[in-house]
């Protein structure tokens, strides 16, 4: 239609069109009208109302940004007072029977009466607001204030997207609408995180926010609307105020659970979570189901709320000064507290990982006393740009680990650095690195650092490695924990008496032990190498090298160029492996472990060229008459061979033996060549 012709029309038109996209995109999360078309007919909206200024209706959609920046918030006496709620701080279950108790006991029930019927709703963290509509349109919104009093911002309220500016639906011509305006965890993440942007290149005026609570509060009381649409808030209805007789055909509102449903109707978003609850068992169910969900809640609620659900019940029942008689908010342990960041310690963990850990001043949070918070890693402590003498937000919710959730930037001392990674292990006191692309600070000193202590020993164990059989996780921790390891060379140099003298060890396990232990310095050069725990050598890269480089000195002073010439050896690989053998404390460890009478046969630099199967891929499959599965393996392996685990078209051969299943079938579909043992042992004896 032509928007010349009949303004009026059309802006009507569009309000109603961005009216009903907006409630579908910020209250019902399921968005119809693509942004783009939004933004659309939005600005068609702008430019009808900037030339017919008449045109602008307070419910128009153009009317939630912008707007003149006030002086100071005007006051408005509530037609109706705002009540609090009294609080149950008992924790516990008999937090909802002493409320059940009391609301039986003033309504005068027997007891044999059946049970109360209640509305239980979570009790969001945020601040309340009265919203008023006059035939139908939104013309005021206030905070609570004293009760009595609150603070006019409208101007503010008109930007929260799911605050209907018209209600939907026939409504009564005078409705105030209570509830609470939030904001989500995650929109709060990202408005600190933007803040933390700005801080970085220098704004000044930007600052991080304690929590959503406050950021919410201080924004809906902003005086320039502009600067309260920077901060994304939310809402939730619960109640109503001053309310005009229904007309015909509108909602019969009898109970709380049918004022919920008309608020919906209206437009306003009302917490899934309400329930209605009978006695006092369903309200001490419906508290532990919140509290199991509490965490995973896209916003912070401080408790559950329960209420009376008949509304001629809550006029009988009244009030006692400003709290009314019918309702009660039972509460949980709260999750966040300030404390003081005394140091930032940085811990060493079983892999050599670098932790950034904030030592706090002590705080009881979430039911214990916090006195650590991790910071994960550099990046995260950056990000956070927590610092030494820092006042923090600490999070501990449930079972989760405490954590930092913000820096009070405005209460930083003068003079305080950022935090940075120490370039030396704090433990051990080798090079620390940080690979390309990975958010980890690791300790170069893997066998040599403390810190690593036991699982390099289980490790170098293992039966891949040095297979050491008996030495086991139990054994390894008390042979750390009693000191009679420090090192894996002091492995080799355990006596009898020392090991016999453990706890729970027998005689005979520690004669086995010592066996296990002399059988295993006879091995070769490929689990020596898979041994060390060498950052991403596995114990194919640790077959390739051993293959390449033949001798153990040659790995050791080979660099990172020499070590890109090992098939399948990458960047990240050979630096991980140039990185372990320039940390001295690490070439030490391996001279004793020599020095103690570890040994192999060392080979030929390059030799793999010359094996009769270099360069090729076999697959076994099924059983073979005498060889087993690692025989063969062995064996193809020593002639210069890869054995994988599949048949694909890069398959050079398939050794079949009995009952050769699904791989067989695949050689012939491929058309792989396939042999059986005799002509395996023909292949590597070069005879093929
Ligand atoms: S009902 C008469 N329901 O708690 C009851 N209040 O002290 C009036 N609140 O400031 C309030 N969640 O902002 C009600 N589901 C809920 C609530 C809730 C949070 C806040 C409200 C008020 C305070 C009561």
């Amino acid at each position: 239609m032509n928007t010349e012709a009949d303004p009026s029309r059309r802006a009507a038109e569009l309000r109603a069109l961005l009216q009903r996209a907006a409630h579908q995109y910020y209250t019902l999360d399921a968005p119809e009208l693509p942004d783009a078309e939004y933004d659309r007919l939005f600005q068609q909206l702008q430019a009808i109302e900037a030339a017919h200024p008449e045109l602008r209706t307070p419910d128009s959609p153009t009317q939630r940004v912008g707007g003149a920046i006030l002086d100071s918030l005007a006051s408005v006496r509530h037609a109706v007072p705002m009540l609090s709620i009294r609080t149950e701080t008992d924790t516990t279950a008999a937090g909802a029977e002493a409320f059940d108790a009391r609301v039986r006991r003033e309504l005068k029930l027997a007891p044999d009466a059946p049970p109360v019927v209640y509305v239980a709703e979570p009790k969001f963290d945020g601040l309340a607001m009265s919203l008023r509509y006059e035939d139908g349109v939104l013309v005021q919104a206030a905070t609570r204030g004293d009760g009595e009093t609150g603070e006019d911002v409208t101007h503010n309220v008109r930007t929260i997207g799911q605050i209907p500016l018209r209600l939907h639906g026939a409504a009564p011509p005078m409705l105030e609408v209570r509830g609470e305006v939030y904001m989500r965890r995650d929109d709060f993440e990202r408005l600190n995180e933007t803040m933390r942007q700005r801080m970085a290149v220098g704004d000044k005026a930007a600052r991080t926010f304690v929590n959503p609570r406050n950021t919410a509060a201080g924004a809906v009381r902003q005086l320039d609307p502009a600067l309260a649409a920077e901060r994304p808030l939310s809402f939730f209805a619960y109640g109503l105020g001053e309310v005009t007789p229904v007309q015909d055909g509108g909602p019969r509102l009898d109970t709380h659970w049918a004022v919920l449903q008309a608020l919906k109707a209206w437009g306003f978003p009302v917490s899934a979570l309400a329930r209605q609850a009978r006695g006092a068992s369903e309200l001490i169910a419906y508290h532990a189901d919140i509290a199991a969900r509490r965490d995973g809640l896209p916003f912070d609620i401080d408790g559950v709320v329960y209420k009376v659900d008949a509304l001629a019940l809550q006029r009988e029942l009244g009030f006692v000064t400003r709290e009314p008689r019918w309702a009660v908010a039972h509460k949980y342990p709260a999750q966040e507290q300030l404390t003081t960041v005394e140091a930032i310690d940085v811990q060493v963990g079983r892999t050599g990982k670098l932790t950034p850990v904030a030592k706090l001043a002590p705080v009881f949070v979430g039911g214990v006393t916090v006195t650590n918070a991790t910071l994960h890693n550099e990046l995260e402590a950056r990000r956070k740009d927590v610092r030494v003498g820092d006042t923090v937000v600490v999070r501990r919710a449930g079972d989760v680990i405490p954590e930092v959730v913000s820096v009070l930037t405005d209460k930083r001392v003068a003079g305080s650095a950022e935090f940075t990674m120490p370039a030396q292990c704090p433990v051990c006191g080798s090079a620390v690195v940080r690979e390309e692309g990975e958010a980890d600070h690791r300790c170069t000193g893997g066998l040599f650092c403390p810190a690593q202590r036991k699982q390099a020993l289980l490790h170098f164990a293992s039966r891949r490695a040095m297979d050491i059989e008996g030495l086991g996780d139990k054994l390894v921790e008390q042979l750390v924990d009693g000191g009679v390891v420090k090192a894996l060379p002091d492995l080799y140099r355990m006596g009898f008496v020392s090991l016999a003298a453990l706890d729970r060890m027998a005689e005979k396990s520690a004669q086995n032990l010592l066996d296990a232990l002399q059988k295993s310095k006879h091995t070769t050069l490929a689990r020596f190498l898979f041994a060390l725990g060498i950052r991403h050598v596995g114990e194919t890269t640790a077959k390739d090298l051993a293959r390449h480089f033949g001798q153990l000195d040659a790995i050791m002073d080979a660099s990172v160029e020499q070590l890109l010439q090992v098939p399948d050896v990458g960047p990240v690989v050979a630096g991980s492996i140039q990185g372990f053998f320039a940390e001295p404390h690490n070439r030490e460890v391996v001279a004793q472990l020599r020095a103690v009478g570890i040994d192999w046969p060392e080979g030929e630099p390059a030799a793999a060229a010359r094996l009769p199967l270099a360069g090729q891929t076999f697959v076994l499959t099924g059983t073979l008459p005498t060889l087993s599965r690692d025989e063969a393996k062995a064996m193809l392996e020593a002639a210069g061979a890869k054995v994988a685990g599949s048949v694909s078209k890069k398959t050079h051969c398939v050794v079949a033996g009995a009952e050769a299943g699904n791989k067989l079938d695949k050689a012939r579909e491929l058309g792989v060549p396939v042999i059986d043992e005799a002509q395996l042992r023909a292949l590597v004896a070069g005879e093929g």
